[in-house]
């Protein structure tokens, strides 16, 4: 999903080569190598992941297989060609225990497989001398492949009532700020880990109803719901929030507030289906 705005948005400015599994699986040290040998990027920005959170539970050799050994075949060939590489990691590393918003040095401790296979890959990332960024996101939504608007939007059209959790609270990031944002990261921000979300915080329930409200359906047919009434095989942390301070630190601007995000990112999709 996030690869689509990143291309478009970086392509305005860079040459962008942009690669699917296909093209560099890289659980394939070798391929990885010989792929990035090949294209000699002046940066290389890994979003490739294992990110279905439930089915990393069940198949917990994939996850650490692609997020942790597939960054780890990334990070061996940048360091020996001294390539910059920017890693996207997630909200998950965190347990979710903490009452405020998680800033980025605070201790990450993953609930479940698929937050604890992106920490892995966070660590082979940090053996880099210098020149790498690690950029944690949450609650992604973008215009390529399945997210959450679209599930809840699809609901809505086919059923009365939606019951959505509301003991979860995170931050919704659109993927075209994101890109913008990782682009201004890697050009001015100094390495290290970076917060980065759209403004304010939600639960997964009022996410819904917003969403609703936005395309304009009856907001109240979104019912809350615990998280302990839909039995799913990973553990989610009730509290995911991340605190953009790093941004602040380095004077790069904070995303728009999630709600605006929202916005434009119906516009966008309504437009092209119509
Ligand atoms: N989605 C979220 O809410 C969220 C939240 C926080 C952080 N993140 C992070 O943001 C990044 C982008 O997420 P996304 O939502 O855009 O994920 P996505 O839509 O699942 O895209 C991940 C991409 O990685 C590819 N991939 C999987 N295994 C690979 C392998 N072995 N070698 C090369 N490519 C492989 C996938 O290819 P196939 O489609 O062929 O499998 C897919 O194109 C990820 O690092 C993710 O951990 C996402």
């Amino acid at each position: 999903m996030l690869g689509f705005d990143l291309t478009a948005r970086l392509r305005q400015n860079h040459q962008v080569i942009p690669l699917t599994r296909a093209e560099a699986d890289i659980t394939d040290a070798a391929a990885t190598a010989e792929t990035i040998r090949k294209a000699s990027p002046d940066a290389v920005i890994h979003a490739a992941a294992f990110t279905a959170v439930d089915r990393c539970e069940n198949e917990r050799d994939l996850a650490f297989r692609v997020n942790g050994e597939g960054t780890r075949n990334v990070v061996q060939v940048c360091r020996q060609l001294s390539i910059p590489l920017a890693y996207v990691s997630t909200d998950y590393v965190f347990d979710g225990g903490k009452s405020a918003p998680y800033v980025e040095t605070d201790a990450p401790h993953p609930l479940n497989v698929y937050g604890a296979s992106k920490l892995e890959g966070e660590q082979h990332v940090q053996t880099m001398p210098k020149q790498n960024w690690i950029v944690r996101t949450s609650w992604l939504f973008g215009p390529a492949g399945k997210n959450f608007v679209e599930a809840i939007l699809a609901q809505a059209r086919d059923a009365k009532t939606l019951r959505v959790v509301r003991d979860q609270i995170g931050s919704p990031t659109y993927t075209e700020d994101l890109a913008a944002a990782l682009e201004r990261v890697i050009e001015q921000g100094k390495p290290g880990i970076y917060h980065v979300s759209n403004q304010g915080a939600c639960s997964w329930f009022e996410f819904a109803r917003q969403i609703l409200q936005q395309a304009g359906f009856d907001p109240s047919r979104v019912v809350p719901a615990a998280s302990s009434d839909f039995a799913r095989p990973a553990r989610r942390p009730q509290n995911s929030q991340l605190a953009n301070t790093r941004l602040v630190a380095e004077g790069l601007p904070l995303l728009p507030p999630w709600q605006d995000a929202l916005r434009r990112y119906l516009g966008r999709t309504r437009a092209a289906k119509f």
